[in-house]
């Protein structure tokens, strides 16, 4: 497929975020804007404010208006939120919003590649671009999240709930391992396989999980379906991670899976995410607002941009996607754009943007369709 589902100007909100949010969005904006003016569509950004700022400010992370503006909109990219010392009086972060758009909009899958491009530090002896490439399929609105804003207590105990249903686990199955049929398999092998991670061996709710992931399977019998428990998953990631193909996993355990994915890539700065439903998406980096390196343009805005990638091939806009990840690549295995090994950027955050924003629209220039 070659155009677009939509050809013309597309409404985008644009949530610029917390911390690095503000950088790491600019540099994605000037991304997008090279690939739209170049492949033959507009993108109409519609600014937002939503977050710890916006609390601060409102009172509320995030407005109604903006609420419905996100489930309106062709598209949304939005930024990393919250501030560790903005909490709600449970203690709790206020500026996050995973329980207003994940939950709000229904957007189950949580889909989270994680693969070593050319130029970026793995801290993984050996590993060749292309050797890791998989994508945790976290599920997004249940789990051990289902408890969020509505966890018990008394002054001396509290207890949050980890919640699996069938209709949950079926229809983000189902979506693993129809991403596993359309891809290329694991690098090792080239197999397809969805890799289901639970404690199963513990926990009733996560053996109902698998077991429900198992009857899933038998509809996809082209994908092998393996079963790994949490812990010995988070080794495999480091000492085998070309053995992975779609790695599907219940909401907590894909929370911390994927950082760990992020640090053998060089770092959570080259982790994107979309987060999907039935009707509705929004894109994001998988990392947080860096409070620790923000205004000092030194953040990492490839997972913003490849997020926006995610968020092109959502539109329908497919080429312009993946021009979008061919000048990223290009412009990490040049050297011109320069991550050292704590996941930094040497080369600037606003210059990242402006280069990989440059190539897009050269390698359009060159290649006249
Ligand atoms: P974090 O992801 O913000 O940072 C963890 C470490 O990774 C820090 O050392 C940071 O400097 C580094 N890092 C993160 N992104 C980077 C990038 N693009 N380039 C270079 N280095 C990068 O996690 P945290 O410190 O635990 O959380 C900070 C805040 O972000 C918290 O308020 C948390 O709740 C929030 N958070 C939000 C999201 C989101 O909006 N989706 C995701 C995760 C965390
Ligand atoms: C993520 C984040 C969020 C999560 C936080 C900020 C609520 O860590 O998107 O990975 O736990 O889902
Ligand atoms: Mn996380």
């Amino acid at each position: 497929m070659t155009a677009g589902s939509k050809r013309g100007a597309y409404r985008v909100v644009l949530i610029p975020g917390d911390g690095i949010g503000p950088e790491v969005t600019a540099a994605a904006v000037a991304v997008l804007e090279a690939a739209a003016a170049t492949h033959g569509f507009r993108l109409a950004f519609e600014r937002h404010e939503a977050g710890a700022g916006c609390y601060l400010r409102t009172g509320r992370a995030m407005s109604d208006e903006t609420f419905a503006a996100c489930r309106a909109a062709d598209g949304v990219l939005k930024g990393p939120v919250g501030l560790p010392d903005v909490r709600l009086p449970d203690g709790t972060e206020a500026g996050v919003l995973g329980g207003i758009l994940r939950r709000g909009l229904d957007l189950y899958a949580n889909l989270r590649p994680i693969r070593l491009l050319p130029g970026a530090p793995s801290p993984l002896a050996g590993r060749a671009p292309g050797s890791i490439d998989y994508a945790i399929v976290r599920e997004n609105t249940e789990g051990l999240y289902i408890s969020r804003g509505s966890g018990v207590g008394t002054p001396d105990a509290v207890a949050d709930t980890l919640l699996i249903t069938r209709r949950g686990t079926e229809r983000v199955a189902r979506f693993a391992f129809e991403l596993a049929q359309s891809g290329h398999g694991a690098p090792r092998d080239g197999v397809r396989r969805v890799t289901c991670v639970d404690k199963a061996n513990v926990l009733r709710s996560y053996a109902f999980f698998r077991s429900v992931v198992a009857e899933v399977a038998r509809a996809y019998p082209d994908v092998e379906l393996e079963c790994r428990y949490a812990d010995a998953m988070a080794q495999a990631l480091v000492l085998e991670p070309d053995r992975f193909d779609v790695v599907l996993c219940e909401n907590f355990i894909g929370d911390i899976l994927t950082d760990l994915g992020g640090a053998t890539i060089g770092g959570l700065g080259f982790c994107p995410s979309a987060n999907i439903g039935d009707a509705g998406a929004y894109f994001e980096p998988a990392h947080g607002s860096a409070p620790d390196i923000a205004g000092r343009d030194i953040a990492n805005p490839i997972a913003t941009i490849l997020s926006g990638a995610l968020l092109l091939d959502h539109l329908g806009e497919f080429d312009a996607a993946t021009a979008v990840r061919q000048a990223t690549a290009r412009a990490l295995a040049e050297g011109l754009v320069r991550v050292v090994p704590d996941g930094r950027l040497a080369s600037g955050c606003q210059a990242a943007g402006e280069t990989i924003a440059r190539l897009v629209a050269d390698a359009q220039g060159g290649d006249p369709p």
